[in-house]
Order: structure tokens, then sequence, then C-alpha cells
């Protein structure tokens, strides 16, 4: 059985103390869970937040992060660097940084083994347009996506990462898809990596699913076959919100 990971996405919201008040009261709600629960800050948060969640099941994780370790690149930050401070996570390739960053395949590729490099867990982000779902290449997007961001890898290394299927149509829109899409978009990505690499790495790999995930469709959306738990957006800002999709479990 694979478990279920949770994960917020703060995106560019949350001001140090806002982080701190936040992760007090958020880590008394999810205690008792046994679902994993990640919260991925913005870079001035995290070493805040890697202090304030300390003694708690709650794990760190940073948004982006460069693929070379050090060097003349103003602004950026290494996955070393990430490593450094304690991060565990760092999503690379939301449809944010592909979008407005010139993020490509290639650059998340780069990025990931640059994470695994570092012993940071990537958590991956796929999904397509509402242009290319309505042209009927959807799926064909997505699995060529997972492709190229997990070439060259090892068998070891897919394992461990967590793919999050994040259709662009469904982020921050409040439309989400339907758990029965999700769902079949998340398998064909398992039968893309099952193609590759195999039934046992298939099997293993976490696939979320993200796009507009709140505590009112949680449950129907993680109680599904092939969805592995969520990356969450705009409701992860709220900490009792965020609580109930990590609760899910224990909803009627
Ligand atoms: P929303 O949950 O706000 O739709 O955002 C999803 C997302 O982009 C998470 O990475």
């Amino acid at each position: 059985m694979r478990r279920k990971v949770i994960a917020g996405n703060w995106k560019m919201n949350m001001l140090p103390n806002e982080a701190i008040e936040y992760i007090e009261s958020f880590s008394k709600l999810v205690e008792n869970t046994k679902n994993e629960v990640i919260l991925c800050v913005p870079y001035t948060d995290l070493f805040y937040a890697l202090m304030n969640a300390q003694g708690t099941n709650i794990k760190i994780g940073a948004q982006n992060m460069h693929f070379e370790e050090k060097g003349a690149y103003t602004g950026e930050v290494s996955a070393k660097m990430l490593k450094s401070i304690g991060v565990e996570y760092v999503i690379i390739g939301h449809s944010e940084r592909r979008q407005y960053f010139a993020e490509t395949d290639e650059t998340v590729n780069k990025k990931i083994k640059a994470a695994f490099a570092n012993d940071l867990k990537p958590i991956v982000c796929v999904g397509e347009t509402l242009e290319q779902r309505e042209a009927g290449i959807a799926e064909k997007v997505i699995t060529e996506q997972t492709r190229f961001a997990l070439d060259g890898l090892e068998k070891e290394q897919v394992k461990k990462v967590i793919v999050a299927y994040e259709p662009i149509w469904a982020i921050g829109t409040g439309k989400t898809a339907t758990s029965e899409d999700a769902n079949n978009s998340i398998k064909s990505i398992r039968n893309e990596i099952k193609k590759i690499y195999g039934d046992d790495v298939a099997d293993n790999v976490i696939i979320q699913y993200g796009g507009s995930v709140k505590s009112s469709n949680a449950k129907e959306l993680f109680t599904t076959s092939d969805i592995d738990g969520g990356l969450v957006g705009g409701a992860s800002l709220v900490p009792e919100e965020f609580a109930k999709i990590v609760n899910y479990d224990e909803q009627q």
C-alpha cells in the first residue's frame, strides 16, 4: 500500500511571523495523522519553518532551486544550500515556473538530478493546459513531461520521486478535475513509469493530484485507486482548512 502524501504549496505568500504562527496551530491539528505532511514555503520562511516544525510530523520543502551547485547565478538558490539548512523536499517544474520563468523539460530534468545529488526529494509537477485538454492531447502531454523529467534517473531514484499531476486549468480557478478524470490521468502517468522503469517502481511511486483541492473534495479525490494525496495551493494557506485536507480520512 502506498502512503498518502499531502503537501501545501504556499507559493509567494506568508511572512516569517505568519509562518511561525501557522505552524504553531497547524502542527496541533495534524499531530495524529498517519499521512505524510509537507509544507513548501518561500525561501525567506524556510529557516523559521524548519525551526518551528522541529519535533512535529511536518516536513519542510522549498518551491524551486537551481541545478548548479554554486557560482555566478545571481538570485538563485542551489540544492546544496537547501540541504545545508535541513530542507527535505523541493517542488520542481511547477506550471507557474514553466509559464512565467521559462522552466523547460530540460531544466526540470537537470534540477531533479541535482536534487538527488544533494539528497533532496523532488516533487515534480506535470499537467496540461486547457487548450491541450480540449485538443485531446492531455495524456500525450503529461506522459511526455513525465518521461522527460525522469530521463536518466536510476530506478531507486524514481521510486523516491513524488509526481504531482496538476492540470493547469484547475490551478487557482476553483475548477477541480473530477476524481475519475484525475485518477485516469494519474493512471496514465503511472503506466508510463511502468513502461520505462517496471512494475515495482510504478507501484511504489507517489503521484499526487493538485488543482483547487479543498476540504470538501479531498476525500473523494484521495480515496481513488491511484491518487496518492495532493499538492494544495490556496487551501493550504489557512491552517484549519489545510488540516481538514490532511485529515481527510477522518471525515464522515
Ligand atoms: P490551488 O490549490 O490554489 O489550485 O493551487 C494548486 C497548485 O498549484 C499547487 O501547487
